[in-house]
C-alpha cells in the first residue's frame, strides 16, 4: 500500500511514474549530462588515490591520525560506487525497463556505497584538517546522507514507494553534491584570495579554513534545497489550482 498520493505503477510495481520510459532519450537530456558530470568528476578525483600512496593525497592527513589515510581511501572507493549506481537508479528509462536490476543496484547503492562511505566520511570529517566550520558541515552532511538513504531503503522495504522516492531524491542530491562542492571551491577561492592581506590579516590558514568552510556548506545545502523545491513544486501548484477552483465556486 502506498501512503502518498503518488499512484502505484502497475507495470513496474515501484510506484515510480511511467512517463520516463515512454519519452525518447533526447527528450530527457539530463541523464546524459549527469552521467558525463559524474564521469568527469571521477576521472579527475580518483587517480591520486589509486596507487595507495599517502604522499599523492590531495587531503593532508592530520598529524598523529594514522587511520586517516586508509579511511579516506575507503571513503573514496565506496563513495564512487554510490555515485555510479546513483546515476543508474535515477534514470527513469532504466527503472521502468529493469525493475529487478533497479532493486539489486539499489542494494549496492545502500550497502556498498552510501553506508560505508558515509560512516568513513563521518570519521574523516571529525578528524579533518580544514578547521571546525568545515568539520561541522561535513559531519552533518554525512549524518544526513546516512539518514536519508536508510529512510529511503526502509520505505522501499515497506512498499511505501512514494516516500521511498522522496528520500532517495534527497539522498541523490547529497551524493551528487560533491560535484557542486568542487565548483564552489573555485568560486570561494577566487572571491576570497584577494582578501588575504585584509580580511584574513595575512593568515594563509585563516583564508584556507574560510574557503573550506564556505565550500562545504554551500556545496550540499544548495543541492538539497533544490531537491526539496523540486519535490514540493508540483504539490504547490496543485494546491494553488485547488484553492483557485474552490474560490471560483
Ligand atoms: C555526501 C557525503 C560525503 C561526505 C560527508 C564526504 C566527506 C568527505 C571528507 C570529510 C573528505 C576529506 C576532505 C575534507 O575534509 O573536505 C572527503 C574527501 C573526498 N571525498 Fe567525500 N564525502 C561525501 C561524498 C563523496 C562522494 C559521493 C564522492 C564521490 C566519489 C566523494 C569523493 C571524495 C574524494 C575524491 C575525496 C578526496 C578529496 C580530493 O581528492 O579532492 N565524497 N569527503
Amino acid at each position: 500500500m502506498t501512503t502518498t498520493s503518488e499512484p502505484m505503477n502497475s507495470r513496474t510495481g515501484t510506484g515510480h511514474r511511467p512517463v520516463g520510459g515512454r519519452q525518447p532519450w533526447w527528450q530527457r537530456p539530463w541523464v546524459v549530462p549527469l552521467a558525463f558530470l559524474a564521469a568527469v568528476f571521477l576521472v579527475y578525483s580518483l587517480p591520486p588515490y589509486l596507487g595507495l600512496d599517502p604522499a599523492s593525497s590531495r587531503v593532508p592527513a592530520p598529524p598523529g591520525v594514522g587511520w586517516y589515510y586508509p579511511a579516506l581511501v575507503a571513503h573514496i572507493g565506496f563513495a564512487s560506487v554510490a555515485m555510479v549506481t546513483c546515476v543508474l537508479q535515477v534514470w527513469p528509462w532504466f527503472r521502468q525497463r529493469h525493475p529487478v536490476a533497479h532493486r539489486r543496484i539499489g542494494r549496492v547503492y545502500v550497502f556498498a556505497g552510501v553506508l560505508p562511505a558515509g560512516v568513513m566520511g563521518l570519521a574523516i570529517a571529525l578528524a579533518g584538517p580544514f578547521g571546525p566550520v568545515a568539520a561541522t558541515s561535513n559531519a552533518l552532511l554525512a549524518v544526513l546522507w546516512l539518514i536519508f538513504t536508510i529512510a529511503g531503503f526502509r520505505m522501499a522495504r515497506a512498499r511505501r514507494f512514494g516516500e521511498h522516492r522522496k528520500w532517495m531524491i534527497r539522498s541523490f542530491a547529497l551524493t551528487m553534491s560533491i560535484i557542486s562542492n568542487r565548483i564552489w571551491a573555485v568560486v570561494w577561492a577566487l572571491a576570497l584570495e584577494p582578501q588575504l592581506a585584509t580580511t584574513f590579516g595575512g593568515s594563509e590558514q585563516a583564508l584556507g579554513q574560510a574557503i573550506a568552510g564556505l565550500t562545504t556548506w554551500t556545496g550540499w545545502v544548495f543541492p538539497l534545497l533544490i531537491a526539496q523545491w523540486w519535490l514540493e513544486r508540483g504539490r504547490g501548484r496543485k494546491t494553488a489550482n485547488r484553492s483557485q477552483s474552490v474560490a471560483a465556486r
